[in-house]
């Protein structure tokens, strides 16, 4: 497409604003599945005197995702994400995490459930050509989990240049279940990010008040990396790991056919049993693992549907309009199955007893008031370099400030957290410590598909939720761990907390 006609097409779709340079839109070019879907590679770390050790090294890197064009980005052992981590359950993990970059950064094991020291929170810096070991027993159930700077301040862009990787714990459970589990075979990482690039390649990050309110929404997507990506079955069943790496936008997704799929799991660990479904809604920071029959070896694209007018998680007045990019629909990937296509297990019908944190007794129920600033005034201009503590985003009523401890929780005790959404969008709210349960969602419990552990939750405008979270160890009364909405640009500007178990 000539110079000529992309800017008659950006101009037609309402891109253009007067003078400025204009981003180039891949999401309008036509998807084909051009490119075979990159697996990140798998870390299973080196055995040494019983410890399971891990090396990672954050860098700078240069990407090739549009033709002809180079984009720089950073990476973990590589130019952009990170390798997945594989662990198990039991295990004594050590890694070693060195920063060669020229800013201070972090690495934080979202849904992981380890000391406030090993969180690799904000409080965790690892300062440019400085290093940071993370030591802690794995007492995690199976599941997908990931990894992802947690920079105050600067989160949402150094994880948008590429700073986040997954994780996959193991456990005893898990490996007697007949799963597909063979990584990279039947057991396919999925990590789905939108992103906008400007003409020389480079990645476009936050440029206007919107970019913040509505958090940074691109229109290309990236599938670990891979722009237009495909992948070929080569087995009946396929184990997908779903992971909305993506700053702020929500992904619905679906498959074109329609065909349904087996929910296996939360953020987590597993659903008591197999869930079928033809639609899968994560927010930004969200997984689900998903099992899906090719046995028709029809191809067929994974999709990401516009959110629907009536979700509970639609944004509400003048913010509706701000998000509109969550009523796109885009191409994920597309899936070409093999002919001859190796003989899959049937599922299991039951994946694993949930227990239930309630049985335990509740000792105190906190509430959390989500807010924001909703005038444009106090937003222009202050912000450039990124670096205000100001904040538009709040959370009962304060924006995040690193020497503030807002809540103490006693170790041993369950809590309810109330969470309460007071704006006009939907929050994912995400706490640190470990996985809890969706206890009541506006007064009623949760629907089947949110029957497991998570740790991230979404909460729809003026909706009410509730989960439950038990706080056994790691006493540490100076310490925090934090709590906030993971779109990104929202935790940056405030919308995050601070509490110790002491
Ligand atoms: Cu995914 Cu506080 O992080
Ligand atoms: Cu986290
Ligand atoms: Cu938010």
């Amino acid at each position: 497409m000539g110079g000529i006609e992309r800017r008659r097409l950006l101009q037609a779709t309402g891109l253009t604003l007067g003078g400025l340079v204009m981003p180039w839109s891949w999401g309008q070019q036509q998807q084909t599945g051009s490119t075979a879907l990159k697996i990140p590679p798998l870390l299973a770390g080196d055995r040494r005197e019983g410890e399971q050790r891990y090396s990672l090294r954050i860098q700078t890197g240069q990407s090739r995702f549009l033709s002809g064009l180079d984009t720089p980005t950073l990476g973990i052992n590589g130019d952009y994400l990170g390798p997945t981590l594989r662990l198990r359950d039991g295990d004594d993990a050590v890694i070693d995490v060195d920063n060669g970059l020229s800013e201070p950064t972090t690495l934080h094991w979202h849904g992981l459930h380890v000391p406030a020291h090993a969180d690799g929170g904000p409080h965790q810096v690892v300062q440019p050509g400085g290093s940071w070991q993370a030591r802690f027993r794995v007492q995690q159930q199976a599941g997908t989990y990931w990894y992802h700077s947690h920079q105050i301040h600067r989160t949402g862009e150094q994880v948008y240049r590429g700073l986040a990787g997954l994780i996959v714990v193991d456990d005893d459970a898990s490996e007697r279940l007949a799963l597909p589990s063979d990584y990279g075979v039947d057991d396919i990482p999925l990590i789905v990010q939108d992103r906008r690039f400007n003409e020389d390649g480079s990645f476009r990050y936050v440029s206007s008040h919107r970019d913040i309110m509505a958090g940074l929404m691109g229109d290309t997507i990236l599938v670990n990396g891979t722009l237009d990506p495909y992948f070929e079955p080569t087995t009946e069943k396929v184990r997908f790991r779903l992971h909305n790496a993506a700053n702020a936008r929500t992904f619905t997704f679906a498959f074109s056919d329609g065909r349904d799929f087996q929910q296996l799991s939360c953020d987590g660990g597993f659903l008591a049993q197999p869930l079928p479904r033809t639609e899968m809604e994560l927010a930004p920071g969200e997984r689900c693992e998903i099992v899906v029959d090719f046995s028709d070896r029809s191809p067929v694209s994974l999709l990401s549907l516009p959110m629907a007018a009536n979700s509970p998680n639609q944004s509400r007045g003048m913010m509706r309009r701000m998000l509109a990019a969550n009523e796109e629909r885009f191409h994920v990937l597309a899936i070409r199955p093999q002919s001859n296509l190796g003989r899959s297990e049937p599922l299991p019908p039951i994946l694993t007893e949930v227990g239930s944190f309630e049985s335990a007794g509740i000792d105190r129920l906190r509430r959390f008031e989500l807010g924001m600033v909703m005038g444009m005034g106090r937003m222009m201009g202050r912000r450039g370099g990124g670096q205000s503590t100001a904040g538009n985003f709040f959370i009962n009523g304060n924006a995040m400030a690193m020497d503030r401890i807002d809540e103490r929780v006693p170790v041993g005790s369950t809590e309810i957290w109330e969470i309460h959404n007071d704006t006009m969008m939907m929050h994912p709210f995400h706490i640190h410590h470990g996985q809890f349960q969706v206890y009541r969602r506006n007064g009623q419990p949760p629907t089947p598909h949110e029957r497991a552990y998570k740790d991230t939750v979404k909460v729809g405008p003026g909706e009410t939720v509730q989960v439950l979270m038990e706080f056994q160890h790691f006493a540490d009364p100076e310490l925090p761990y934090m709590y906030h909405c993971h779109i990104l640009e929202h935790e940056d500007d405030g919308m995050m907390g601070q509490f110790v178990v002491e």
